[in-house]
């Protein structure tokens, strides 16, 4: 923690627009130092030398391309350092598109920003933060993750985009069951459409792209930020933010559990068929 500004150092992926650029300005007019990451180098510059100016926070950028394992090894070694006390793992691509015409490797790269880098990235963060005793990790996921089989239109097609906010919701729950009674805290918010550039482009380049996944505006970014802190500030692990009854999670979890408990070490009498197979 840097003895002079604040409290701490937060780094943000996806820092060079969107939900992203918002958590670093209000993380900026917390007190927080940042360390903003992105591909995009201009924007970062940008948005680091504004909030600079506005908040007084040290503002670094890291340029890095987290598909690219050198890039994904030279953030995690910037998120294990020693000033690190927030980590917000919100880069994403989407990768939309029925599942049989979307270009594989596309598939792979949204594999590999939307899961294996803040899955690396906690990774290297957690130590330390238990080490110092404080530290909070922050995992972007999407109402996407609920949505399971639900048709697309006006939702996209979606399965691996789906399948991997499913896990940062996963991993982020059993993570935080595992880090209960620690001072540490991690937390997965669920954004539903939010506005931001996110659907200018259903691929993976620098937007903006040619087509639009959606028009309809979506929920400001401030908000879905605001309400990912004031939910960290509360210890609320799961964070959606524009869901009005709170209680559906804990019906959520409950009928999980219902599925975990009613299931025992013998098969299910409905899977047995007779000797004649009938
Ligand atoms: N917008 C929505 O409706 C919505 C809803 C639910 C969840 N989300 C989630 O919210 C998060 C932020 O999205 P957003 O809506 O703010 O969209 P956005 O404006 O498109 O921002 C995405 C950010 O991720 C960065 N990024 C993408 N690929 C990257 C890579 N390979 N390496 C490093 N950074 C990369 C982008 O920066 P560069 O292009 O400069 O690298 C950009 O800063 C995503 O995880 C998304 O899945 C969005």
């Amino acid at each position: 923690m840097t003895e002079d500004h604040g409290p701490g150092t937060a780094v943000v992926t996806g820092a060079s627009s969107g939900i992203g650029a918002e958590y670093a300005e209000q993380l900026a007019r917390q007190g927080w130092n940042l360390v903003l990451v992105a591909r995009r180098a201009e924007r970062l510059t940008g948005l680091a030398r504004e909030l600079g100016e506005s908040t007084g926070a040290a503002v670094e950028t890291v340029v890095a391309d987290l598909a690219q394992s050198a890039d994904l090894a030279r953030v995690a070694e910037r998120v294990a350092a020693e000033d690190v006390a927030l980590v917000v793992n919100n880069a994403g691509i989407n990768g939309y598109g029925p599942f049989t015409e979307v270009d594989p490797a596309l598939l792979v790269k949204v594999l590999d920003v939307n899961v294996t880098a803040p899955t690396v990235l906690a990774r290297a963060a957690l130590p330390g933060m238990l080490a110092r005793g404080r530290g909070a990790v922050v995992n972007v996921a999407s109402l996407l993750a609920f949505a399971g089989a639900l048709p697309p239109g006006p939702l996209p097609h979606r399965a691996v985009y789906g399948g991997t906010k499913g896990y940062m919701v996963t991993f982020t729950r059993t993570l935080a069951a595992e880090l209960a009674g620690t001072p540490v805290r991690v937390q997965v918010v669920c954004p539903g459409l939010t506005a931001t550039e996110f659907h200018l482009t259903a691929g993976e380049a620098p937007v903006p792209g040619e087509r639009r996944v959606h028009d309809d505006g979506g929920m400001p970014a401030a908000d879905v930020v605001t309400a990912s802190l004031a939910a960290l500030a509360a210890g609320e692990v799961v964070c959606v933010p524009g869901l009005v009854q709170a209680e559906a999670l804990e019906r959520l979890a409950a009928a999980e559990q219902g599925v975990r408990a009613g299931s025992g070490s013998t098969m299910a009498p409905r899977y047995r068929t007779g000797p004649d197979g009938a």
